[in-house]
């Protein structure tokens, strides 16, 4: 039965496999929340794991003690530990790109000793945190002046995806602990008006540019950061001595780096064996430590360890990632589920489900396996939502009453922040209430018997009841800390880890943004000229196709 070079079945071959699907058929048709927990109250306790500082209850999902251990037979069985140790120990299982995967080494303690190609990276990492906390302090105190002597209040991240993403998502999740008399904007767009948007009420002299980009050839990035160059020289009176006092860069090529003007100095590394979006608690987290600083951003690396810790050392059966990951790839393969919300009832993690989004669909967004095959079950699903009492007036009507089974997670945290006013933090009350009716109304619905007892007439039942039985996990946490932010993070990194690994998937590489990115560059000349019809556009862009060349024309 081995169908594969590494000579194992193939996932939907293996009895692990057929094991799921005949239990979804025979033992779980229909499954029912309301009976479920009738059956056995204690699963509210029982399905509920802790880790760090947040307490994650999975208890309202669609399973019974026999669903969870027939996914850890699967796991066990697509060896998810034995992918997970290689990782951890620096082994390329990046396959395609032949790379280590070693965020988790971004948060290893000073000691630690975490080889690729036989050199410890641990010591590097700590020298560019250093570095780094050298740097956020000086601009922090004001003793890091502009071109002019003026001290820096505004910084401007540059950088998009994974350069982007991370250090917006949590510069706005930790804004209670920023430095509140700067100023942080994220660049990202390439639309030109992202810049003019970001820059307009800036005093170039007061300005200092991050330009964060792991490669620094991606097209957005240097073109954002060669127009914010322009800007800054302009409002200077063009003395290029200036990009030394307000641009520093975070990336692995100190080559690009050079060319584009910057003093390899001003440059903080990080290594091609952090993915882009596994990277802002490395050197692409600047922006942040200046925002936070350095103790702080500490603190949350603090918090990302703690669930690596977790994840490499805690038994299946209270694992979190592995769990989280089991549970959507139980709706995922068996259930049809095509995307999975994410639904925070957090103002401050109003970017979080934007981050997760590249971190799950980039990683999982795949269909050949890790040898190349195309795979014949589904990968990763759509991740969406917003913060979750704006989603309620907005999609929840169709996750509560639609067609789609739509597993959500539902985020929380049991203290409003510290420096809201009373009158504001009364009604963090509300906001958490909201969370646990959603997750009440989700899971056991109302039946038409209890829409009848409302006295309701007979033809508004079937509108007005309530299926129920829409899985959702809660994640709680006494408050939204640095260090639970770096908790969460980790935590999904895990289970999007942990997805990828029982699909046999590569999840560290990112091909598929490479070509539109080849045929836009094709492009563009083209958008410059015109052209009388279709034919002559494509006559002038080799490749096109008759409808992009009737667009461009
Ligand atoms: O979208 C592809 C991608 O390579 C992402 O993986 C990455 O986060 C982003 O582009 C930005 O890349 P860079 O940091 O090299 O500019």
């Amino acid at each position: 039965m081995s169908d594969t070079p590494s000579g194992s079945p193939k996932l939907t071959r293996r009895p692990e496999w057929t094991a799921l699907e005949d239990h979804r058929k025979d033992a779980l048709p229909q499954p029912d929340l309301r009976e479920l927990f009738a059956a056995d109250p204690g699963r509210a306790e029982r399905y509920v794991v802790h880790v760090g500082d947040l307490r994650i209850d999975y208890s309202k999902h669609l399973i019974t003690d026999e669903t969870l251990a027939l996914l850890q037979e699967l796991a066990t069985a697509t060896d998810v530990s034995g992918l997970r140790d290689a990782m951890f120990r620096g082994e390329k299982i990046n396959v395609t790109e032949n790379r280590a995967v070693l965020h988790t080494a971004l948060r290893a303690p000073r000691d630690a000793v975490i080889e690729v190609d036989g050199e410890n990276v641990v010591p590097g990492v700590h020298a560019v945190l250093d570095k780094m906390a050298a740097f956020a302090n000086r601009v922090r105190s004001g003793e890091w002046t502009g071109h002019t002597g003026k001290r820096i209040r505004n910084v401007v991240n540059i950088g998009i995806g994974g350069s982007d993403l991370g250090p917006a998502m949590a510069y706005e999740a930790l804004r209670p602990f920023t430095a509140r008399e700067l100023t942080f904007r994220f660049v990202s767009n390439v639309d030109g008006a992202d810049l003019h948007e970001a820059t307009r009420d800036l005093d170039p002299a007061e300005t200092l540019f991050i330009v964060a980009s792991k490669t620094f050839t991606t097209i957005e990035t240097i073109t954002n950061a060669t127009s914010a160059r322009s800007w800054l020289l302009d409002g200077l009176g063009g003395d290029d001595k200036a990009v030394a006092k307000h641009f520093v860069a975070l990336s692995t090529n100190a080559e690009k780096v050079a060319d584009f003007g910057i003093d390899v100095d001003n440059m903080f590394e990080f290594w091609d064996w952090v993915g882009g979006r596994y990277s802002y608690d490395s050197a692409i987290g600047l922006s942040l430590m200046i925002a936070i600083g350095p103790d702080r951003f500490r603190e949350m690396l603090d918090g990302f360890r703690i669930v690596d810790e977790h994840f490499r050392n805690a038994p299946a059966e209270a694992n979190a990632p592995l769990i989280m990951g089991l549970l959507g790839i139980w709706y995922g393969n068996f259930h049809d589920a095509q995307s999975h919300a994410v639904l925070p009832y957090s103002h401050y993690l109003s970017k979080f489900t934007a981050y997760l989004q590249q971190l799950d669909m980039e990683s999982n967004g795949k269909s050949v396996d890790r040898d190349g095959n195309p795979v014949e079950w589904q990968t990763g699903p759509v991740v969406w939502g917003t913060p979750g009492t704006n989603g309620q007036h907005a999609y929840y009507q169709l996750i509560h009453q639609g067609t789609k089974l739509i597993p959500a997670d539902l985020i929380g945290f049991a203290r409003p922040v510290a420096e809201l006013g009373d009158e504001l933090k009364a009604q963090h009350d509300l906001l958490m209430a909201n969370l646990f009716a959603q997750g009440q109304a989700l899971a056991f619905g109302k039946t038409a018997e209890e829409v009848r007892a409302e006295g309701v007439p007979e033809e508004q039942v079937p509108h007005r009841t309530f299926q129920g039985n829409h899985p959702t996990t809660t994640i709680l946490a006494t408050e939204l800390t640095p260090s639970v932010l770096g908790q969460l993070v980790a935590l999904y990194e895990h289970k999007v880890f942990v997805q990828g690994a029982v699909w046999n998937i590569d999840s560290f590489d990112q091909w598929g943004v490479e070509l539109g990115k080849v045929l836009a560059k094709r492009v563009e000349p083209a958008l410059t000229e015109t052209f009388a019809s279709a034919a002559d556009a494509a006559g002038s862009v080799p490749g096109l196709d008759p409808s992009t060349a009737a667009l461009v024309a």
